[in-house]
């Protein structure tokens, strides 16, 4: 690790058990209020370029969803030396999201369980701030791809459901690099279960042939890493011959496993756990998944050192995404993982 990326990780250690005094929710909404403010750059950090699903990332880490759900520091992701950033998830509609307090740190263990609920201005109005800082499809006006989540309005049940999903993307597609559906957040009762073979078959049919009309839009699905054995398998079949571009692995974890004694209490807490409880989990799953299938895969999941982002590679991702480790290391992390040696 270079010299000014170790000072950066120390200082950012340093700030950090004050940025951590603060309420959890409120301080993401304040920093990304404030790196909202931040001008654009259209320069991005070049290290190990890849053409994926025909998108030129200029490098392989990029900012997994949820961190910046409506996009509002969307132009300042590239300068944290991301090369590329999914905004999102978005829903059709807009919508709250569960009740306060739905976020919370498992510090000792390097993690966070959330139960958000998809709280989100709604698809039309990310769509709306992307032609404001004049994204639009591929012309990278924000020196970096876009990938947008989407996922269920949470009203929204049974046949309308297909339709929720196309609505999200006829909103976003003029601004998306490539779209990624959300089948796998565990706070949206019944998303999970869109996972199941036939009822991804119908969804992803409808959506993969939406975005085909949007000039051959790809489109990535997202999986839960708590799917196993035949129903994995079956899902995975599915996708690979939907004419998807590929797979994002993982999303959060209903698992507790490996949780510090010092953070037990949150066991019992709903929702979804990330971060290093993870990491192992989420690189099994994405070498089964890159061993199961054709299709490029993205790796995300309890990336909290470059040497993660190393295993995840070495598992067959193509592309990494983080969250948890972005919050608890900063942004040496993502430095650290394009200096890491043998890359
Ligand atoms: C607070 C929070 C909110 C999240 N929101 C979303 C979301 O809206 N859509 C999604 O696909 N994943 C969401 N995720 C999951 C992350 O994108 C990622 O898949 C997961 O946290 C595992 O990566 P990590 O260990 O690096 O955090 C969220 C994660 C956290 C911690």
């Amino acid at each position: 690790m270079r010299c000014a990326t170790r000072a950066l990780r120390d200082g950012y250690r340093l700030v950090r058990p004050l940025l951590f005094t603060m309420d959890p929710e409120d301080i993401h909404v304040r920093m990304i209020d404030a790196l909202g403010v931040l001008p654009a750059t259209t320069r991005a950090v070049v290290k190990d370029p890849v053409e994926v699903a025909g998108i030129r990332f200029p490098n392989r880490v990029g900012v997994a969803a949820g961190l910046d759900k409506d996009g509002r520091a969307a132009r300042a992701w590239a300068r944290f030396g991301f090369g590329f950033a999914e905004l999102g998830t978005v829903t059709a509609q807009a919508q709250p999201g569960n009740p306060l307090p739905r976020l919370f740190r498992a510090r000792a263990s390097h993690g966070i369980v959330n139960r958000m609920g998809f709280n989100n201005d709604g698809a039309p109005a990310l769509a709306r701030r992307l032609a404001d800082f004049g994204v639009a499809r591929g012309n990278g006006a924000l020196g970096i791809p876009l990938g947008i989540s989407i996922g269920k309005t949470k009203i929204v049940e049974g046949p309308g459901i297909v339709d929720d999903y196309l609505a999200s993307l006829e909103a976003v597609a003029p601004y998306a690099d490539y779209v990624a559906i959300n089948v796998s957040s565990p706070n949206t009762p019944g998303l999970r279960d869109l996972q199941a073979a036939a009822e991804l078959e119908r969804l992803l049919a409808a959506l993969t042939s939406a975005a085909h009309v949007h000039d051959g839009l790809p489109v990535f699905v997202k999986l839960a890493p708590d799917l196993e054995g035949s129903a994995l398998d079956d899902t995975l079949a599915v996708v690979t011959g939907s004419g998807a571009a590929g797979i994002i692995a993982t999303n959060t974890t209903l698992s507790r496993d490996h949780l510090a004694p010092q953070d037990a209490h949150l066991a019992a807490e709903a929702g979804g756990l990330s971060g290093a409880p993870l990491s192992t989990r989420a690189l099994r799953f994405v070498e089964h998944v890159a061993a199961g299938t054709d299709l490029p895969v993205m790796g995300v999941g309890g990336i909290m050192r470059p040497v993660d982002a190393a295993r995840m590679f070495d598992a067959g991702a193509v592309l990494v995404q983080l969250y948890t480790g972005f919050i608890y290391e900063g942004p040496a992390l993502v430095r650290g993982i394009h200096e890491w040696e043998g890359r």
